[in-house]
């Protein structure tokens, strides 16, 4: 059945054509290939590693770039073919209003960050049909009490299970942090591999545009976390603090902001969503150079959003337009796929540098969030972050996407949200704040780059659809 799907799969994406006398053999072997990931016999397509390819698929030993190699022969079903072997197959195509990328492939890499205790699983992810992508990450901390504590968890693809599965301790409790569709979508085909976890999710949960209940989504929770009264298991090791916003519509159906900071006591980090981000110099490991390298061609986006500057080797047609696999091209793709990402239309593409530079590197809340949400929300986020600076004396901050962990302090957290301040009258306060300021949210960005959100948040509000920024009440 997997092979059924998988095979479907890939003729769906095209990639099991190929041409020429090689190719037809190739064909051929393909479907071998597929049929040896559920035990049949492989012919051996990858001429690299014809001499036992079946051990060498189980053991996971096939690289990608050595399929890449192979290409001439095979095309690029041998990509896939590795992926499948890798147990990286997992078809998703839902999200609205765009679905979420990779449909069909997705690499987990794991990060040991403290020896024994704390992992990081990351995965690509990105908006289908666009060249918009980063990371996403689901934390794993190994309790005192024993088990495994899992945060936000992602997509639970063969590769990622056997990598939990080494850590050699049983996944215990699984938490949903967010309503966020992004990080709610992987949790009940993630329970469903570890069936003996707990599932715990945040409290207020929704979607749109169907309003379903959480056990829509085949999510049967154990327990809801609702702020600081709610007794979890882990609570002698990990606190927690909840924002639950007012609804951050104006039309019924778009509900309340949620989001749950936690404290892990013993390595003194705060855990939280999309609250705060670190954007880094380089491209998380997970995003494919090919993606990299697609976002680097100058193509429609970048010739809408240049700055006016006439556009150099402009093709409308990506495929056309052929890009040498360097560093710096990498790197213009990184900039320009993060900028579309948290802007949605930055002042300019073609050279991204400075508005780049303007947000690499520090702690702050992320443009998307910081213009379409906590505006509408500003005391309720700023409650929140005031209670978890006052009790919590955290030294790092781990996040969901992009950088971790980030060494920080409790005072350049909540400066992060210092911005809201001016939404909010009373709430201003002088004093060391200010020094903190300075590197994280109120200065430093290019204020161009916020034209388009800020039109799209104009947009909606007349609309009626969301709030004025400000107070609810
Ligand atoms: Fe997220």
């Amino acid at each position: 059945m997997l092979a059924a799907a998988a095979s479907n799969a890939a003729a769906n994406l095209g990639l099991s054509r190929a041409s020429g006398d090689a190719s037809r053999n190739c064909e051929a072997d393909n479907r071998l290939a597929w049929k040896s990931y559920v035990g049949f016999r492989h012919a051996g397509c990858l001429t690299r590693v014809a001499e036992s390819p079946q051990r060498r698929f189980r053991s996971g030993q096939i690289e990608r770039e050595q399929c890449l190699k192979s290409r001439r022969q095979c095309g690029k079903i041998v990509c896939t073919t590795a992926n499948v072997a890798r147990g990286r197959f997992y078809l998703n195509v839902t999200g609205f209003p765009f679905p979420l990328n990779p449909l069909a492939f997705r690499r987990t890499v794991r990060t040991e960050v403290d020896p024994g205790s704390i992992w990081f699983f990351e995965q690509e992810q990105g908006l289908a049909g666009t060249n918009v992508t980063t990371n996403v990450r689901m934390t794993v901390i190994k309790l005192k009490s024993g088990g495994l504590w899992v945060h936000a968890p992602i997509a639970p693809t063969e590769e990622c299970v056997r990598l939990i599965k080494e850590l050699g301790e049983p996944v215990k409790y699984i938490v949903l942090t967010t309503y966020a569709y992004e990080h709610k979508v992987f949790v009940s085909p993630f329970a469903r591999k570890f069936p003996k976890a707990q599932v715990w999710v945040a409290p207020g949960l929704w979607s749109y545009p169907i309003p379903l209940p959480v056990e829509a989504f085949g999510i049967f929770k154990a327990g809801t976390i609702k702020d600081d009264a709610t007794e979890t298991p882990w609570q002698d090791e990990i606190e927690h603090k909840v924002l639950e916003s007012s609804p951050v519509g104006s039309v019924p159906g778009i509900g309340p902001y949620v989001e749950l900071a936690f404290f892990h006591k013993a390595s003194k980090s705060l855990l939280v969503t999309d609250a705060v981000i670190r954007v880094p110099d380089t491209p998380p490991e997970v995003i494919r150079k090919e993606a990299l390298l697609d976002s680097a061609r100058n193509g429609v986006v970048v010739s809408l959003r240049s700055g006016g500057k006439p556009i150099p080797d402009f093709k409308l047609f990506p495929g056309s337009n052929r890009i040498d696999d360097t560093e710096e091209n990498r790197l213009l793709g990184w900039q320009r796929m993060l900028l579309l990402g948290l802007y949605f239309g930055p002042s300019d593409l073609l050279d991204p540098q400075e508005s780049f530079r303007a947000i690499a590197g520090r702690l702050l809340v992320s443009p998307v969030v910081r213009t379409l949400v906590f505006t509408k929300i500003p005391d309720e986020a700023l409650d929140w972050a005031d209670r978890i600076v006052k009790d919590w004396r955290f030294q790092r901050v781990i996040t969901c996407h992009l950088d971790s962990p980030i060494a920080t302090s409790p005072r350049e957290f909540r400066a992060c949200f210092a911005f809201l301040e001016e939404l909010v009258p009373g709430r201003r306060k002088k004093g060391l704040l200010d020094f903190f300021k300075a590197k994280t949210q109120n200065t430093g960005f290019v204020e161009e780059d916020f034209a388009t959100l800020k039109g799209l948040d104009a947009f909606l509000v007349n609309l009626g659809v969301v709030p004025k920024p400000g107070p609810r009440n």
